[in-house]
Order: structure tokens, then sequence, then C-alpha cells
């Protein structure tokens, strides 16, 4: 029987997948990377990269035509792609967040109807729980959905949605009975070409500038009463296990970011000279270097450790401790990229804080990893809650 420690420890065929992301990484998103950033555009080469090498959301199980892949593979897949291109890594990432609540508690209709165009590359999937008044405390939202015969009737403002507009399908959290407070919201699929649905202007951000961040407005839109998304009044239980299972994945995009970083530090530091020598030569360099690669590797396993129960609970296991581990993986990578791309922009000087430079990009984009999905004051208190 495989151990604890097996579990988080990557196979051959894990590697095998890296090294086949990376050369696709590098040779058809990386290229791209730093114009998507300076356009603010969408990275529709790595969309399609992705979809070519069906990577652009793995996740999907096989019975619904997906890849099957693993939580530790798509972990990998993230991983990887946000090595060269973090807006880029939320395509795979984000699609697994806005399925998720389908593959966990969906009928088995829904799933046939959803996962499969998903699987296929033919659309995208976004999540839709956070509002302009419902951040962190997510259970305030005011979206209301309301029965009436055979549908539900949809009005109220998603905020800060990922890939919203490039997405065909959203996961829409609403409340169907005001008085139950997080008991009394359902989830629901709701599709891009709904006659109510549209989206707001795409938010000016400071990183993650290729991957559209946007409002989706809800006027009464009316869906078929069965796009409900489990029974009613799980929407939020639903919504909660899902961010156990993907808060892994932005740790994932966390430690891809500041590998990327880390990389490009390597090799800047044994090209330039000050002081007659390359300045990896110096102590102090090196010692910057030694804590960022400390900080990943401890980011790394940590991130590993939560997808491995991540997946048990996905074959049926009890819940055990991943709430707990998909709240520290997240904060823990998060807060360490953070620090890793601000000193790799610190060994690069002035040259690191130029657009010249990928340095400042990852910067910019491993910020967001401490706010988005849960900020971290939010993992902190999930952990508290659920300490092991
Ligand atoms: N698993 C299953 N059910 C859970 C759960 C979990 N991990 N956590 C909570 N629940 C259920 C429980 O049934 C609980 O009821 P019980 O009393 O019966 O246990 C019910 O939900 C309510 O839970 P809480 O009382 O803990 O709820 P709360 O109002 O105190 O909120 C919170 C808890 C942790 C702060 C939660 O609101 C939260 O996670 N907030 C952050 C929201 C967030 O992460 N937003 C990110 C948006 S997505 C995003 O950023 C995506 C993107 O674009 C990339």
């Amino acid at each position: 029987m495989a151990s604890d420690f097996d579990l988080y420890r990557p196979s051959e065929e894990h590697e095998m997948l890296r090294d086949s992301v990376r050369a696709l990484a590098e040779a058809k998103i990386a290229p791209y990377a730093a114009e998507v950033d300076e356009e603010a555009r969408f990275p529709q080469e790595a969309l399609d990269a992705l979809v070519a090498n069906d990577l652009h959301a793995v996740h999907v199980p096989e019975a619904y035509g997906g890849a099957g892949a693993d939580a530790l593979a798509t972990v990998i897949v993230i991983e990887e792609v946000a090595r060269v291109c973090g807006s880029s890594s939320l395509i795979p990432a984000v699609n697994k967040l806005g399925s998720l609540p389908v593959i966990l508690s969906a009928s088995e209709e829904l799933k046939k109807r959803y996962l499969a165009p998903l699987a296929k590359g033919d659309a995208m999937f976004s999540y839709c729980l956070s509002e302009p008044d419902a951040g962190s405390d997510a259970g305030g939202m005011k979206t209301k959905a309301v029965r009436d015969g055979d549908s539900w009737v949809l009005n109220g403002v998603k905020r800060w949605i990922t890939n919203a507009g490039v997405s065909d399908y959203y996961t829409v959290m609403a409340v169907t009975d005001p008085d139950k407070r997080t008991k009394g919201i359902s989830a629901f699929v709701v599709e891009k070409d709904d006659e109510g649905v549209s989206f707001g202007a795409p938010e000016k951000k400071l990183g993650i500038k290729g991957s559209p961040t946007r409002e989706v407005y809800l006027d009464n839109v009316r869906i078929p009463a069965d796009r409900m998304i489990g029974a009613e009044g799980t929407g939020f239980a639903t919504a909660m296990q899902t961010l156990d299972h993907t808060r892994i994945t932005i740790a994932a995009q966390a430690l891809g970011i500041a590998q990327g970083a880390l990389d490009y530090a390597k090799g800047y530091v044994q090209e330039r000279k000050q002081f007659g020598k390359p300045i990896g030569d110096f102590q102090g360099v090196q010692f910057m270097l030694a804590d960022m690669a400390m900080k990943i590797e401890a980011a790394r396993q940590l991130t590993y450790a939560a997808a491995a129960r991540s997946e048990r609970v996905s074959e049926g296991s009890e819940k055990e401790d991943l709430t707990f581990f998909g709240a520290a993986a997240k904060c823990y990578a998060s807060d360490a990229a953070m620090e890793i791309t601000t000193d790799a922009v610190q060994l690069l000087g002035g040259y690191g804080y130029t657009r010249d430079y990928p340095v400042e990009r990852m910067m910019r984009d491993a910020k967001i990893t401490q706010i988005y999905e849960g900020t971290n004051q939010v993992q902190r208190i999930v952990m508290a809650r659920n300490l092991p």
C-alpha cells in the first residue's frame, strides 16, 4: 500500500507530464506572456495550445470525455503554465473552479450536458460566488433566485469573476431562502447566452492582466429548474467544498509564478557582473537565492500533500483534513510567491523594476494569489476552525 509520503511524491507519469507541459509552455505560451500583460488581452494562443494538447481542463473525469487527471496532475499542469504566464494558468485553474460544483454535486444529466463541452475545449467555465458587497463574507450574498413554475429567475450582480465573458458556462450561487442565510443558498448553471446575462467592463488590474475579470449581471435570467446543482439550500456547502479542492490550484499557480521568478533570477546573477565578477558570486546574493529555493520547496511539499488529500476525497474518502490543507497550501504558497518574486526583482536591481524583464510581471501576478479564492486572512480563519 502506498504510504502518505508516496502519495505526495509525483510518480514517473507525473514527471513526464511536467516535462511535456513545460516544453509546451515554453514554446507556445511564454513567447506571448509579456505582450498579453502589456496589452491586457486574453491569451488566445495559450488557450489554443492547451486545448490542442488536452490540457485546458485535465480534471474532467473520463466518464464525461475528460482526461481524468488526478489532483496532483492538475496542480502540475497549472504550476508549469504559471511558471511562464500567470494569466494563462487561470485557464486550467478556473475551468476546474467553475466546473467542480457540477462534478461534486450536480445530477448525472447536468454533468453530461456541461462537462463534455468543457472537456472537448468547446466551452470554458467560471465561478460566481463573490458580489460587490459579499467578498470574504460570501454567505452575505444578495443575488436571488426565485422559483416560477418550472423555472428559476435570477437577479443580481456577481463581481470579480475570472474569465467572465470568455466562459460559456457559469456556476452561480444565489439566495433561494433569505431566512436561512448560508443554508438558503443554492447553486445553478447559467449560460452566457441565457437572456438577461451581461458583463461589466474588464477590471483594470495590477496583474494577471491577460485574464479578464468582469462583473456578471443577472437581469431576470430565467433558467429551467433542472439547472440547479444539487438540492435546494446546498449551494453554499458546495461552494465551500469546491474551494477546499481548488485553493490547491491557486497554491499551484503561486508556486509556478515563484519558480519562474527564481529560474530567471538564477540565470541573471550568473550574467550580471559588478565589482569585476558575477553578482552570483557574492554570498549575500547566494543567501537570497537559497531562501527563495527553500521557500518554494516547502510550498511545493505542502501543495502536493494537499493535492493528495484532495484526490483521496475525490475517490470517496472522508473529508479528513482537506479543508485545513487546502487553506494552508494556498496561504503558504501565495505568501512565499510574493516574497520570492519581490526578491527576484531585487536581484535584478533597476532592470528588475522595468517591463523589459519578466520578474516585475511575476511580482504583480503573484499578489493576486494572496487575495482570491479567499484572502489569506480568510485562509487563517478557515485553518483556525479546522486545526488538524
Ligand atoms: N465544506 C463543506 N461545507 C462547508 C465548508 C466546507 N469546507 N465550510 C462551510 N461549510 C458549510 C457548513 O455546512 C456550514 O454550516 P454548519 O454550521 O452546518 O457547519 C455552512 O457552510 C456555513 O459555514 P460557516 O458558518 O463557516 O460560514 P461563514 O459565513 O462563517 O463563512 C468563510 C465562512 C470561511 C469566511 C467563508 O465565507 C469563506 O470561505 N469566505 C471566503 C470566500 C471566498 O473564498 N471567495 C473566493 C471567491 S472565488 C474566487 O476568488 C475565484 C476566482 O476568481 C479565481
